[in-house]
Formats: structure tokens, C-alpha cells, sequence
């Protein structure tokens, strides 16, 4: 089965096998800040934005992702939010390792995007709560 879609703001097709999922398919492209973590949707690591919304990829079927639009970190790398985001981390000492900081970092994108007003520390913390650091349980 063919797939056609919108990656970081470009139209991709990519053939899929049988239970694909959309973690495999944007890790067969390139996208290698989604990491595969517990491919359960429990852990966050393989969080993307499809349609401006945070998802676990490692659970949404590759055939869901027809004519969606899918933004990955590579995909906002240069993005002002996101940039802020960034340096907010690092000058906080909030830096996490390459394996589950993607996932955060889209998650507050997504938070701060969709949320104007509502950006408490609770919030945050709210925002947060599907994204796990596996090597201490945090
Ligand atoms: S790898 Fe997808 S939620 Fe853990
Ligand atoms: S700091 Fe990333 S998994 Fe623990």
C-alpha cells in the first residue's frame, strides 16, 4: 500500500507494509529523533506532531497518516518557539539525553502552541506527563 502525506512541510509517498506504524515509517525516513522506546505509547520517545497534535507514532497505524500532515524536531529546528524552548532547557538545567528529549521538546511545543494563557508550572508538569525518562523512571 502507497501512502501519500505532508513531512515537515513536504509531500511524501512511501510504500507500507501490513501494520506499519507511523514510528517505523518516519524512522525509514530519516527522522531519527523519534526513537522507539517501549512501542507501547507509554514512554513518549516517538512523539511527533500529526496534524498539531502530539502522538505517540509508535502506536498510530501508518495507513491513519493518508493526506495528514506529520512534523517531526527535525522539522522545526529552525522554528523560534522551538529555539526558545531550547535554550529555556539548557539555561535551566532541564537538559534530558538524546533519547527522550525530542519527545519533550515536542510535547511543550505542542503545549505552548494550543495553550496561551495556561502555562503554570502545573500546566507544564500536565504537559509533560506522557513523557518518561527511562534510565531513572522520572
Ligand atoms: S516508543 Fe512510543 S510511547 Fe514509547
Ligand atoms: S534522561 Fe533521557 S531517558 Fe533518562
Amino acid at each position: 500500500m502507497i501512502i501519500e502525506f505532508e513531512l515537515n512541510g513536504r509531500t511524501v509517498s512511501r510504500e507500507i507494509e501490513p501494520g506499519a506504524t507511523l514510528l517505523t515509517v518516519l524512522r525509514d525516513s530519516a527522522q531519527f529523533s523519534v526513537k522507539l522506546g517501549c512501542e507501547t505509547g507509554d514512554c513518549g520517545a516517538c512523539t511527533v506532531l500529526l496534524d498539531g497534535q502530539p502522538v505517540n507514532s509508535c502506536v498510530v497505524p501508518a495507513g491513519r497518516i493518508q493526506g495528514q500532515m506529520i512534523t517531526t524536531l527535525e522539522g522545526l529546528l529552525d522554528d523560534p518557539l522551538m529555539l526558545k524552548l531550547q535554550r529555556a532547557l539548557v539555561d535551566c538545567g532541564a537538559v534530558q539525553c538524546g533519547y527522550c528529549s525530542p519527545g519533550m521538546l515536542i510535547s511543550l511545543f505542542a503545549h505552548f502552541t494550543h495553550e496561551s494563557e495556561n502555562l503554570d508550572e502545573d500546566s507544564l508538569r500536565h504537559a509533560l506527563t506522557g513523557n518518561l525518562c527511562r534510565c531513572t523512571g522520572m
